[in-house]
């Protein structure tokens, strides 16, 4: 089978209504209400609403607003409408069968169907203790370290807090290290009030900053106007994929297994994800003559390709990429047109020595190439795991001048990344020095989760590999294993019986015998015929490698009562 009729998601098929109607005319003057086609105006009436702040605010929230708060204005139904209405007692407007397939079809693994199972086990563990043969749920579904115990790093919240709160800085002068109040107060001078919007870019301080640590890694000096803080990385790839396709007859190659914000971001935006195997029998390295293959059927099947994604290290396989892959993928986008997009969210979780982390950014500088290249970090990644803040960035290289003006253009329309994410994102990027006051604690803090990160990395494979019937890569970097399983016959017509992919079969029983949460592969892409789950390396470590021990013990009781 071509990669390219791989079957990521529904969306990715074609559709009556791809086809690209004649540009629309936007203009300010042509979006006067169209014409109602002889429906009516018409009103709602007041109706009494009950709050959950109900019993804490001293007005009754129960009380009936007035009703000149609650009128809105609606259209009456035409007939249409109408045999909706009586297909649908609700008689809501909107019914799932009138979205549009870019939404129906956006399909995103990580927070699928185990995780919800997970929950139901969760109540159950509450309700009825003894009920099940484990005592807690263990998360490894999703790569957000402090939901699973990791300690947040007292540098980062101190810096955060006083920035919100300058006060705080007068107040208790002791609780803050002379190095974090200076930082802080150095902000502060430019950007005083974080309730307020920056600059759509963000905070020119910390794209200063940002670009300070660029050229330091790469050794290319780095324009702060090349930086773009974002709430979190996915913002970022979403509005870089939004700037690059244009319909269903355009796409970006993407690696299978990927990190499914992919797929589901151009499926959401009508293009075609394209994808190109990763080679699991080398490590899930790459393959130039893959890479060629999928583009050309691409090609063949009238796609225009406008980049390649590539993520490193990486989500779900744990890969660093060497040096010699990236000038690889490099030249070949350079010989094929096509816009480099670097997913390096996890360039701060190494753990290999041989593979040290090197930027796109920097394997296109030292080849001189003209070709954009898109480089994406976050705040939620590395050792800090700042998820919920949703600090990210995307530095572009290359881009000319008019295109960086467009996607400016992108990100102004959400005024700006939120502030404190684009604090903790610079403040992730500018750890204290040796000597300041604050690197003490920081560098235990830091060492103590990276060193944790690194055990357990080895400890994955090590165990799954000792598993009948399973083969785990090496975790390099990132948070994740993605070990293969094989699985019986009998086990295949099982889950065809019940109307479920194998792997989530398995997964779903992994969870009901053992506790474990983890991904089908299937959610991320795998080669036909392979089943594999991502398990992230997040548990604490005390229970880690019990909760190996209990996936080893479940695999064998599973092929014993499928054979
Ligand atoms: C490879 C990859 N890219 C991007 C993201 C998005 O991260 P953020 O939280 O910064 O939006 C993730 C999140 O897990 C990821 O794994």
């Amino acid at each position: 089978m071509s990669s390219y009729n791989v079957r990521f998601a529904p969306g990715a098929e074609p559709s009556a209504s791809s086809t690209k109607p004649a540009t629309p005319d936007y203009s300010i003057q042509n979006l006067a209400p169209p014409s109602m086609s002889g429906r009516k105006v018409g009103v709602l009436g007041s109706t009494p609403i009950k709050g959950r702040w109900s019993g804490i605010s001293s007005v009754s929230s129960t009380s009936k607003v007035s009703s000149f708060m609650l009128n809105r204005l609606f259209t009456l139904p035409d007939e249409e409408d109408m045999q909706d209405l009586e297909n649908d007692p609700r008689q809501v407007v909107l019914t799932e069968g009138k979205l549009p397939d870019r939404v129906k079809n956006v399909e995103y693994a990580v927070r699928g169907k185990v995780l919800y199972k997970s929950w139901e086990i969760n109540k159950q563990l509450k309700d009825d203790p003894g009920s099940l043969p484990f005592t807690e749920v263990t998360r490894c579904n999703i790569g957000n370290p402090q939901a699973v115990g990791q300690t947040p790093i007292t540098y980062i919240k101190k810096f955060a807090s006083v920035l919100v709160d300058p006060s705080l800085l007068d107040d208790f002068p002791d609780r803050y290290p002379s190095d974090i109040a200076d930082k802080a107060r150095k902000v502060l001078s430019e950007f005083p009030k974080f309730g307020a919007y920056s600059e759509s870019k963000g905070i020119k301080f910390f794209r200063e900053v940002a670009a300070e640590w660029m050229t330091e890694r790469d050794g290319y000096p780095t324009d702060p106007e090349d930086i773009i803080y974002t709430n979190g990385a996915s913002m970022a790839i979403r509005t870089v994929l939004e700037l690059l396709v244009d319909g269903y007859d355009t796409g970006i190659l993407i690696p299978i297994p990927q990190y499914p914000l992919y797929t589901a971001s151009l499926v959401r935006l009508g293009a075609r994800p394209i994808g190109y195997y990763l080679q699991e029998e080398k490590n899930w390295g790459l393959s130039v003559s893959d890479l060629q293959e999928a583009l050309e059927d691409a090609r063949e099947n009238g796609v225009k390709v406008m980049g390649l994604v590539v993520i490193n290290p990486s989500n779900p396989t744990g890969t660093v990429l060497t040096r010699q892959e990236m000038e690889e993928i490099v030249r070949f986008c350079e010989k094929n047109r096509l816009v480099i997009l670097a997913d390096e969210v996890y360039q701060e979780n190494i753990y290999s020595d041989e593979k040290p982390f090197i930027s796109f950014r920097k394997v296109a500088a030292d080849l001189n190439v003209s070709i954009e290249v898109f480089s994406f970090h976050s705040a939620s990644k590395g050792i800090k795991g700042n998820c919920g803040f949703r600090g990210g960035m995307v530095h572009c290289m290359n881009l000319d001048n008019d295109v960086m003006a467009q996607l400016y253009k992108l990100f102004s329309l959400s005024l700006c990344a939120n502030t404190v994410g684009q604090a903790i994102m610079a403040a992730q990027l500018t750890p204290p020095k040796p000597f300041d006051p604050s690197y003490a604690q920081y560098e235990k803090e830091r060492s103590a989760i990276f060193d944790s990160l690194k055990r357990k990395a080895k400890l994955v494979s090590e165990k799954l590999n000792t598993v009948e019937g399973y083969s785990c890569q090496p975790v390099e970097g990132a948070m994740y294993a993605f070990p293969r399983f094989e699985l019986p016959d009998k086990a295949i017509a099982a889950a065809d019986e019940e109307g479920q992919k194998p792997d989530l079969f398995y997964c779903l029983r992994l969870l009901e015998r053992t506790g474990v949460v983890a991904v089908p592969g299937s959610g991320f892409g795998q080669r036909e015929g392979t089943y594999h789950y991502r398990l992230t390396i997040l548990p604490e470590e005390s229970k880690f490698e019990g909760m190996l021990d209990r996936i080893k013990a479940f695999h064998e009781d599973f092929i014993k009562e499928f054979s």
